[in-house]
């Protein structure tokens, strides 16, 4: 049998696709099989996991905005102690690689759910969400590099198998800030290296989330999110998101070998090959799943086709090559 063209590897993770579901818009574990076959996708990440459970923020908490999605969840999710009693021993029956994904307001919330999805066999790898626009306490780890450094060595302590991937926000503004914190989630001054793959640091980088945004009832006067604000998902920050992944690789993933997840407005398998060529090794797909569950699934059979129409024999031979003139 031929290996498949997309089947790939994420900091060493085998992938069926570089397809994965994104945190939050699928469930928390399996909800989304109803829906889509979940072999037939790269990767489901868990809804955000914090220490304590969460209701979230009241509603209106999501609604339709011109192309794309406002979100203000605000994390709401099972906690800690009830995913790992009624989800966790799932896991392993999943058909498709499990991420983790951990929120949480201080180092300490994060650690101790990063050491409860560490024992948990069947999760190979966690991603810290850093980056979560809809509550107090998180953005600041995604903007601020030496405390992202100091989160990522205190996670990474208690890791003893799990991969660590750092979901980045895109409000880390400008090239260079994001390179920067990048740079912090990357190489954060531990002393020894340590994960799977030996790195001091995260072993991959999943950028971005959310844009903070609004929407204004304009007869009412009210925002139109009991929240005021929420996140912009979707169409709409597609492109914004395929730059920070051009400048993320071109300043810091490319030369230290760290692999992107791409995540923003993943409708089309042209989305994903945008991401591909600007640098990401994966991408995850969040409000797609909401216009068309399936769409994992069209998404992989369309980067196939490109793939053999690039005449390469691995998706993973197209990882940043976009070509510049300059
Ligand atoms: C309803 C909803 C809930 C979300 N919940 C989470 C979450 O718990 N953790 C997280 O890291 N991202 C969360 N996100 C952000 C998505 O994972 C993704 O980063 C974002 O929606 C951009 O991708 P997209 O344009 O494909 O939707 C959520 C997004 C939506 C729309």
């Amino acid at each position: 049998m031929t290996a498949s063209p997309v089947a790939t590897t994420l900091a060493g993770l085998p992938l069926r696709t570089p397809v994965l579901l994104a945190a939050g818009t699928a469930g928390t574990l399996t909800e989304m099989a109803d829906a889509l076959d979940l072999s037939r996708v790269g990767a489901v990440v868990t809804k955000s996991i914090t220490r304590l459970p969460r209701d979230g923020n009241a509603t209106w908490r999501i609604l339709p905005v011109d192309a794309g999605m406002l979100n203000a969840i605000g994390l709401a999710n099972v906690g800690l102690d009830a995913f790992m009693r009624d989800y966790a021993p799932r896991a392993s029956g999943v058909p498709t690689t499990v991420i983790g994904s951990i929120s949480g307001f201080s180092i300490e919330d994060f650690v101790e759910v990063a050491a409860g999805m560490d024992a948990v066999e069947s999760i190979p790898a966690v991603e810290i969400n850093v980056s979560c626009p809809n509550v107090k306490h998180n953005t600041e780890f995604g903007s601020d590099p030496p405390l992202l450094a100091e989160l990522v060595r205190e996670v990474r302590r208690v890791l003893t198998r799990t991969r660590l991937f750092v979901k980045l926000s895109p409000i880390a503004n400008g090239p260079l800030k994001l390179a920067d914190v990048a740079r912090a989630a990357i190489e954060p001054g531990a002393s020894q290296p340590t994960g799977p793959n030996q790195r001091p640091g995260c072993d991959a980088l999943c950028v971005a989330n959310t844009m903070p945004a609004m929407a204004i009832d304009v007869e009412t006067r009210l925002p139109r999110l009991a929240n005021v604000t929420g996140g912009l998902s979707g169409p709409a920050i597609h492109p914004i998101a395929v730059k920070l992944v051009h400048d993320v690789y071109r300043a810091v993933a490319r030369d230290t070998r760290t692999p992107i997840v791409g995540i923003g407005g993943v409708l089309k398998w042209h989305h994903a090959a945008e991401f591909i060529l600007a640098g990401a090794n994966a991408v995850q797909v969040g409000t797609g799943l909401f216009a068309d569950p399936s769409c994992p699934i069209s998404i992989a059979k369309g980067l196939e086709s490109w793939v053999r129409r690039q005449g390469v024999a691995n998706v993973g031979e197209l990882v940043g090559r976009l070509q510049l003139s300059t």
